[in-house]
Order: C-alpha cells, then structure tokens, then sequence
C-alpha cells in the first residue's frame, strides 16, 4: 500500500516566495521536517489575503497536523479562533506580539537600532525609511528601534521622511521618486528586497550609491553579497528559524500539553560597501 498514513504534514503560509529570505526560511523548514518524518505542505500567499484564506481552509480540511504562518495580513485572533476550533497547533511567525503560542523570534527592537546606529556613526543626519505597505509586528518593532535611536541624536524621522510601498524589489524601485524627493544622504530600507529595487532605481536616475547616497537594508539574503556595490545589512538567520519553527511545531504536535516555548535567535550588522562615511 503505497499510502502512508502515518506522515505527518505541516502547512507553511509564507507572503512571499520570490523574497529569498522566505526561501532560505523554507529550506530550514524541509530540513527539520525531513530529520522528523513530516512533510512540509507550502504556500505562497502572495499578499493576498483572500488566498490566504482559501489555503488555510483547504489545509484545516486536509488535516494538516500542525501549521506555520508567516501571514502579514491575516489577523492573529482570527488566526487563534480558526485553529483552535479546529484544534490545529500553529506556530506564528512575524506577528507574535500578543505571544498567541509558541514563538522563534529575534529582537527586532534591537535590529533597527542596530542599524541606526551604523547610519549615524557613520555620520548620516538626512536618513529616509522605506517600509513596506503591510507593517507586521516585528517590523514595527524594528521601526521603532530605528527611531529610538535617531531620537537619542535629537532627530526625529518625522512621518514625511517614512515611504511606503509594496515589500518587494518592485516597491523599492516604485518608491525611489519620493524617496529621492527627500534629498536623504541614507535610506534604510526595512528589507534587503527593497533597497535593491532602490539601487535600480537610483542608479537609472545616475545617481551613484554611495557616494550620492547611502543605502542600508536588512535579512542578509543571498542577493545582497551580489549586489553592486555589496549591501550593508542586519542578517536574520532564515534557515535556522525555519529549523527552529519546525522543531518547535513538532514538538508541540507531539505533546499538546508543553508549557509555552519561546526562543530567540541572534541577529548581526553586516558592513558590506553600501554605506559611506559622511
Ligand atoms: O523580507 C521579508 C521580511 O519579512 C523580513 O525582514 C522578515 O523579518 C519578515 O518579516
């Protein structure tokens, strides 16, 4: 009998698989779930909240044995009621604030101003922000870790210097008229994503980064060591999160009755060539 009912799947609703930073997330997914027997069942949401919906319900029908969502647009108490009622254990991902279940999370707080401080050492005063269109909980913590910081300069990033846009390199290209609006000697872009829309942008425009402007980003995807020039940037460790958010997962399904699980994973500033002293 070639059908095994005793594999276990796990659904996975991540926003974006065109991002690399979700991919790398994934790869670490598939790994523990392989060194576990489970089998990863993806989606890619796509931003799209009516799908979202549609895979949640199709993977509460398929009886998933658990789930991972990296949802920026599903609510986390829609969330909770839905799977509960379903007695489906989950595991949130970006938007645990309200510390619904389980978490894997890295100080995001500390992330932005981990940045900040890098700008303003290196003597940037004329700082822009580009974030994306959804803000999720733990980008409005890495917000307000930025801020904090410039507020300890005595700068404030009043809401005029903060551009939004999609969350993808798309956006970031879309976002560079308004940004250049701005004259900022440095952008920080709240993803890797979009600061390398930005380059694109600024470079058709002849400007030349970074000696017309400097340009931080953030996650440490693979593309930002390929970039020219090299992009400064806050690694998150994606695979190692997926790995984390599957054990974790795992062992909740394997014993419902675990006290409340929580674990942090470390972030690093990256200097690359991306960032010039002013
Ligand atoms: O690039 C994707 C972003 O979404 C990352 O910064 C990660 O933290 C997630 O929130």
């Amino acid at each position: 009998n070639l059908i095994m009912r005793s594999t276990q799947t796990i659904g996975v609703l991540v926003p974006n698989l065109a991002n690399s930073f979700f991919s790398m997330f994934i790869k670490g997914i598939q790994q523990a779930s392989q060194n576990n027997k489970f089998i990863p069942i993806i989606f890619d949401a796509n931003h799209n909240q009516e799908l979202q919906n549609m895979y949640l319900e199709e993977l509460i029908k398929r009886a998933a044995n658990g789930l991972i969502i990296a949802s920026a647009t599903l609510d986390a108490n829609d969330i909770d009621r839905i799977l509960t009622r379903n007695g489906i254990p989950y595991l949130l991902f970006d938007q645990n604030d309200a510390q619904i279940g389980d978490r894997v999370w890295v100080d995001d707080y500390k992330g932005g101003q981990m940045a900040a401080n890098y700008l303003l050492s290196a003597g940037h005063r004329d700082i822009a922000l580009l974030v994306g269109d959804e803000i999720t909980q733990n980008i409005q913590q890495r917000i307000n870790g930025f801020r904090s910081v410039m507020a300890k300069y005595h700068l404030s990033l009043t809401d005029e210097r903060v551009i939004q846009n999609k969350m993808t390199k798309l956006g970031g290209y879309q976002a560079v008229d308004d940004l250049i609006a701005l004259k900022p000697s440095a952008i920080f872009a709240i993803n890797d994503e979009m600061a390398i829309g930005v380059y694109r942008g600024l470079q058709e425009r002849g400007y030349r980064i970074p000696e017309d402007v400097s340009i931080m980003g953030y996650d440490d995807i693979d593309l930002a060591d390929f970039v020219m020039p090299k992009l400064t940037t806050i690694h998150q460790p994606a695979f190692e999160m997926g790995q984390v958010a599957t054990e974790l997962l795992i062992e909740r399904i394997q014993n419902p009755r675990l006290a409340h699980q929580d674990k942090q994973l470390p972030l690093e500033l990256i200097v690359r060539d991306s960032v010039k002293n002013v």
